[in-house]
């Protein structure tokens, strides 16, 4: 795996059959990335049945791991994923950063002990594409001496401003780059936000309406606005430039449903293929969110089939369609067939 990734030409990551070197990436629904901590013996008891509800189990051996359960975060991952058949249910693990003491034994004994059991791999607080170049030899090595049949992919976290200036490099890194997940908190931190949350909006981060010319004594509106516009956008656009999957990363009030869910949307409208579940409360709104809306799809099959070879313009409802809508559609419509397969 050692060549750069090469940019996509009009292509989706939801494509089905889509043209190499593409064609590796799993076309696989991938809503929610529910995390765990596999250093809790209840939850890995459980393990089976929330596969069962979730697109994507990932094992957490980062952050919110206490310093003296790391080694049994990695243990327990091992364990957990040897012991139980995730069916059609992703399987990632996110390791602890590449200047941490536990990152090279987290990779070479879940490589040697789960390789062939294990989709990807997310690494946290990548700062450019020497990040994932190392990674990406490391596992290339790992891989021969074990006998991983299939490529290990590596999912990027993009939580620091170094990472965000390197965007692109990071996309182009390596063919064995799955995608980039959004890190709200880290970020915040790394940028020197003023907020303590994990993503989300803040009360003081909006615009204020104009004054009223007629009344400019009276109560102004305020709309708060999304914290997180830039750099998802800027993280969409270099991963569906590379035939990446962007995603968001975490919602950490647990208690506001529906801030949570209006992030998700925001993130979904803005291209984003999913997003982290930190509790089970978010695992359905990932599921509602990042699943197209049934009207939405109706819509979109009636454009597709009101244009056959995808050219030309008609009016659709007094809505002007052409080639571009049509590309449109096709992205809810492929979307839908994944859903329902
Ligand atoms: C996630 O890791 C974050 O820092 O938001
Ligand atoms: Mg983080």
């Amino acid at each position: 795996m050692a060549s750069t990734r090469t940019p996509a030409k009009h292509f989706s990551p939801l494509a089905i059959g889509a043209p190499e070197p593409y064609r590796a990436l799993p076309v696989t629904l991938e809503r929610m990335i529910h995390f765990v901590p596999p250093h809790n013996e209840k939850i890995r008891a459980k393990i089976k049945e929330l596969a069962s509800q979730v697109d994507v189990v990932l094992g957490n051996l980062e952050d919110a791991v206490p310093l003296d359960q790391k080694e049994n975060a990695r243990k327990g991952f091992i364990q957990m994923v040897r012991d139980t058949d995730f069916g059609s249910t992703g399987v990632w693990t996110r390791i602890n950063c590449l200047n941490s003491p536990w990152v090279l034994d987290d990779v070479t004994e879940i490589v040697a002990n789960v390789g062939n059991k294990l989709d990807v791999i997310m690494l946290p607080k990548v700062e450019g594409p020497w990040d994932i170049h190392y990674l990406d030899q490391l596992l290339a090595q790992l891989e021969a001496k074990h006998g991983v049949k299939k490529p290990i992919l590596i999912h990027a976290i993009l939580e620091t401003a170094e990472g965000v200036n390197n965007v692109e490099a990071i996309a182009a890194a390596s063919p064995r780059m799955h995608g980039m997940s959004l890190g709200p908190a880290d970020l915040a931190a790394s940028r020197g936000m003023k907020t303590t949350r994990v993503g989300g909006g803040h009360p003081d981060y909006g615009v204020l309406a104009d004054a009223q010319k007629d009344n400019p004594g009276a109560a102004r509106a305020f709309y708060q606005q999304d914290l997180w516009h830039y750099t998802v956008g800027k993280m969409v656009d270099a991963c569906l430039a590379y035939g990446l999957k962007p995603f968001y990363g975490p919602f950490g009030d647990f208690s506001d449903l529906a801030a949570c869910e209006a992030q998700f949307r925001n993130a979904f409208l803005q291209g984003c293929l999913g997003a982290w579940s930190l509790h089970p409360s978010q695992i359905e709104i990932a599921k509602r969110v990042f699943s197209p809306d049934t009207a939405e799809v109706k819509f979109a099959k009636r454009i597709i089939d009101a244009m056959p070879d995808g050219t030309g313009a008609v009016m659709l409802d007094g809505k002007m369609q052409d080639d571009a809508t049509w590309k449109q559609a096709k992205v809810i419509v492929d979307l839908a067939k994944i859903v329902a397969s």
